[in-house]
């Protein structure tokens, strides 16, 4: 029985195929490439020693998908592929919902017509807004502010009234914080299109001469030294945390959801820091001010996951800088030769 990635091409979607591949899962990645590169493939196999199937679909081409379903025995789905730019989303809000929405729908159709039961799902801590307490915990209120974070929780009260529709089904959302690192190869990683908007590519940008200085986003906020504070967690932990809430799904569960963090919040100006020690090199940079939608903090209580899924993160902030100093340092034009 096989475990369907969309997105699999992609950052977190790739890491999460390798470790899927060796707890020994069968892999079909689809994935049409608007953010990701075939070579992705080829380290896949490299790295896992195993080939997973390859589809080059648009999920939104609801008969390109339908071959899929019939031409394989899919067990479970984990769904990844979705744009994910806050700030284009407000910009593109058409592009996005489309996207993300009618892609998630098809699967949802094809999954009814094939009896798959087993779906996991990429949600995101943009769906708590500006958090009422911290650390977060799952039963927080949720909101929204831009067309990306609304699309996910749109999808998470879609799984929730199609669960309430049929009980057989296994759905786990799982709430990511703000993933960085890369494989401890080297040879996967975060490949942005253009400038970056996330902090770690920015930084490691920066570190290789590719960009002047980081603009850090205020220094005003309620915070230990006034950056903003995030919950950065490696993307080999949360590619670990797919396979253990594959596990739970085995055991009908029903619907559940998840945070994935590590729980403890770093300021901007300590992220640097870990990353010039990681790394040897000096990042440069200059306040500037607050981004619009920014929030000052934002960290999970990771508990439930670990009590539930039996997973922790077990990477700390250093780790997390050496990978991706690692990965950029030897891939300093990302996939492009
Ligand atoms: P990514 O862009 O690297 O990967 C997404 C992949 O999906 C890409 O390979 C892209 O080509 C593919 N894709 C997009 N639309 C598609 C479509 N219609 N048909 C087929 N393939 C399509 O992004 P990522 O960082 O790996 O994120 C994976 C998931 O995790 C996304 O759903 C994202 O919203 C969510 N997420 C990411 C972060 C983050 O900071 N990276 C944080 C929280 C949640
Ligand atoms: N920041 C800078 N300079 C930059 C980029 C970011 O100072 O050039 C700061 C931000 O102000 C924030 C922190 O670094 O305080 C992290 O910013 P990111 O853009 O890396 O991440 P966000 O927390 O804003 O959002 C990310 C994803 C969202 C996702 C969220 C939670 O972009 O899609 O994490 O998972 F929803």
């Amino acid at each position: 029985m096989a475990v369907l990635v969309t997105g699999g091409a992609g950052y977190i979607g790739s890491h999460t195929s390798i470790e899927l591949l060796e707890a020994g899962h069968e892999v079909i990645i689809v994935d049409n490439l608007c953010n990701s590169d075939k070579i992705v493939l080829e380290r896949i196999k490299e790295l896992s020693g195993k080939s997973p199937k390859f589809y080059e679909i648009d999920i939104t081409d609801k008969e390109k998908m339908e071959v899929v379903f019939k031409e394989n025995k899919i067990n479970s789905i984990i769904h990844f592929a979705a744009l994910k730019a806050v700030g284009e989303s407000v910009a593109m809000p058409v592009e996005y919902y489309s996207n993300n929405l009618i892609s998630t729908l098809v699967l949802f159709e094809l999954m009814k017509k094939y009896n798959v039961k087993n779906f996991v799902f990429s949600s995101s801590a943009t769906v708590y807004g500006d958090p009422e307490k911290l650390p977060i915990l799952e039963d927080s209120s949720l909101s929204v502010t831009n067309p990306y974070g609304r699309t996910k929780l749109m999808i998470e009260d879609m799984l929730r009234d199609i669960y309430y529709a049929d009980n057989s089904l296994n759905i786990a959302i799982l709430r990511y914080f703000n993933p960085i690192g890369a494989h401890k190869s080297g040879i996967i990683g975060e490949e942005p299109n253009g400038i970056p908007n996330n902090i770690m590519p920015y930084i490691t940008k920066v570190a290789v001469g590719q960009l002047p200085h980081l603009n850090v986003f205020g220094d005003d906020y309620n915070t230990v030294d006034g950056t903003g504070v995030r919950d950065y967690i490696h993307v080999l932990d949360l590619a670990h945390g797919h396979v253990k809430a594959l596990e739970k799904l085995s055991e009908n569960p029903g619907i559940v959801t998840y945070n994935l963090g590590t729980g403890r919040g770093y300021s901007v100006l300590e992220l640097v820091k870990a990353f010039s020690k990681a790394s040897g090199k000096e990042i440069p940079y200059k306040i500037t001010d607050r981004r619009p939608g920014d929030i000052a903090s934002c960290y999970s209580d990771p508990t439930k996951a670990e009590k539930e899924l039996g997973w922790k993160a077990k990477y700390g902030i250093d780790e997390m800088c050496e990978d991706s100093w690692r990965w950029q340092s030897q891939n300093p034009n990302g996939y492009k030769k």
